[in-house]
């Protein structure tokens, strides 16, 4: 039998808990829709819902306990803990978890490829012992602690996620992590909404320093005009190594060059000084940007360096982050590049070059489909319009528009390329499904809120009428 996550003795330690029954927790969970069997369920009061609300529910999905404030109704046969606060009681489980902990740790930040890069080292650092990491996206003040509270004692390695709205929610997340080695994916005008300037952006993502372990390490995008900005700020709080990755000859994991490959892509690059070759199983500069800061903390951690670059092959895009499917239409396939989780002009930019570095099936078109990208601040409207260099300087054959903002982008892509702008999704989907034929790469991109998911839907949908028929 494998050793419990959580003791109710030590939950009782960690929280100041206060309760007589004893229990055995597995998991952790601050939601009442996905909480397991066995979870130790902490009822948290949100901004909308109160989980104490839920706590029959919770008891009815059999968690194994529940930590709850004073004086709280907990229904009979659920064990309980009571709290002051249990959002401090959260807290102080994670805290706990990392006190107990051997494992070697890192966090990824980022204004773009967190999860991407944090799947990535999760992928190379399993085949090399334990391995716990952040699920999703669990990146905010819930989702790091809720993490960390349920990483095994036992971990080899943990790697966890941490994102940021406003300037000075890094900070307490990383203090909480206390991670061996941070990434920082890049720092672009993402998320301006809450920011003045991209310095400030930068400075913001600079405090996940101000966590990292005496002696630990920080992993930089060398090829970011914010290089130097956070080295400086790296070096102020005492951080022991620096370690730079990209293109830029002075980088320590340096990229050489790329090359497509049947199922992804080749990669030559020079880590610490030595070559290195390897595949990674997904197309774009970007993941090969990723893949460079993923061994390179890789190392730092500890992993061995050959084995974490095989690793690499079995790296492919995720679902909704560029994962590529092949899918039946009438008369042939086409190819759907499924990137409609997230957008902001860079990982735009990113994914139209994958598709432009893409070969379409005979008689088929490089097509892009494309919904606003939200949370840009002020600066939105010419930053939509300032995709348009990246799509009329490739071979992209056709764009179909969603959503007000790219509106702005319609206004000055050349016309012969814009097939349809709608005001959403709903109104563009049947226009791009009715275009579509056999032989098409089509990327379909766009922020969470901007329902991208719906045009993939309606795409999906084409091709189970064309295996039905
Ligand atoms: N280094 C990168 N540069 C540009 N775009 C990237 C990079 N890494 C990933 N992306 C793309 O950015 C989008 C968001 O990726 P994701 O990993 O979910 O980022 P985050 O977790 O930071 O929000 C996806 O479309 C992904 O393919
Ligand atoms: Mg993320």
């Amino acid at each position: 039998m494998t050793a419990p996550l959580w003791t109710a003795a030590e939950v009782a330690k960690a929280t100041q808990g206060i309760g007589s029954q004893n229990f055995h927790a597995s998991g952790v969970s601050i939601d009442s829709r996905t909480i397991e069997p066995g979870d130790l369920f902490l009822a948290i009061k949100g901004p909308n819902q109160d989980g104490h609300d839920y706590l029959p529910q919770v008891a009815a999905r059999k968690a194994a306990a529940a930590i709850v404030r004073r004086g709280a109704i907990v229904p009979a046969g659920l064990p309980f803990l009571e709290v002051e606060d249990t959002r401090q009681a959260l807290y102080a489980l994670g805290q706990a978890a990392r006190a107990r902990s051997t494992a070697r740790i890192a966090a990824v930040t980022g204004s773009v490829g967190k999860t991407s890069a944090k799947e990535m080292l999760r992928l190379v650092l399993a085949e090399q012992g334990s391995c716990h990491g952040s699920a999703g996206n669990l990146n905010n003040e819930w989702g790091l602690p809720l993490s960390l509270a349920r990483m095994p004692a036992a971990s080899r390695f943990a790697v966890f996620e941490i994102g940021m709205n406003h300037a000075g929610e890094i900070r307490p997340l990383s203090r909480l992590a206390r991670p061996h080695v941070a990434i920082v994916t890049t720092v672009e005008a993402v998320h301006l909404e809450f920011f003045n300037s991209v310095a400030e952006i930068a400075d913001a993502k600079a405090e996940i320093f101000e966590g990292i372990e005496p002696g630990g390490a920080a992993v930089l995008n060398r090829d970011n005009p914010w290089y130097d900005r956070l080295v400086e700020t790296a070096k102020r709080q005492g951080v022991a190594r620096i370690v730079g990755f990209g293109k830029n000859p002075a980088a320590d994991a340096r990229l050489l060059s790329t090359a497509a490959a049947a199922a992804g892509m080749d990669v030559q690059a020079a880590l610490f000084g030595a070559r290195i070759d390897y595949r990674i199983g997904a197309t774009g500069q970007h993941w090969a940007m990723n893949s460079l800061a993923v061994l390179a903390a890789a190392k730092l951690l500890g992993a061995d360096l050959e084995a974490a670059a095989r690793a690499l092959a079995g790296a492919t895009a995720l679902p909704g982050r560029g994962a590529q499917r092949s899918l039946p239409i009438a008369g042939g396939s086409l190819l759907l590049i499924d990137d409609s989780y997230n957008a902001s002009p860079v990982s735009v930019a990113a994914a139209l070059d994958v598709l432009a570095s893409l070969k379409p099936g005979s008689g088929g078109r490089r097509i892009a489909v494309l919904g606003d990208m939200l949370e840009l601040g002020p600066n939105a409207e010419s930053l939509h319009a300032g995709l348009a260099p990246e799509i009329a300087g490739k071979p992209i054959d056709l764009v179909f528009l969603a959503g007000s903002l790219m509106g702005k982008l319609g206004e000055v892509l050349p016309k012969k390329l814009v097939a349809r702008h709608e005001p959403n999704t709903s109104a563009l989907a049947p226009h791009v499904t009715a275009a579509l034929r056999p032989g098409d790469a089509v990327l379909v991109k766009g922020s969470l809120g901007s329902k991208m998911s719906i045009i993939v839907r309606a795409i999906e949908a084409l091709a189970i009428a064309a295996k039905a028929g």
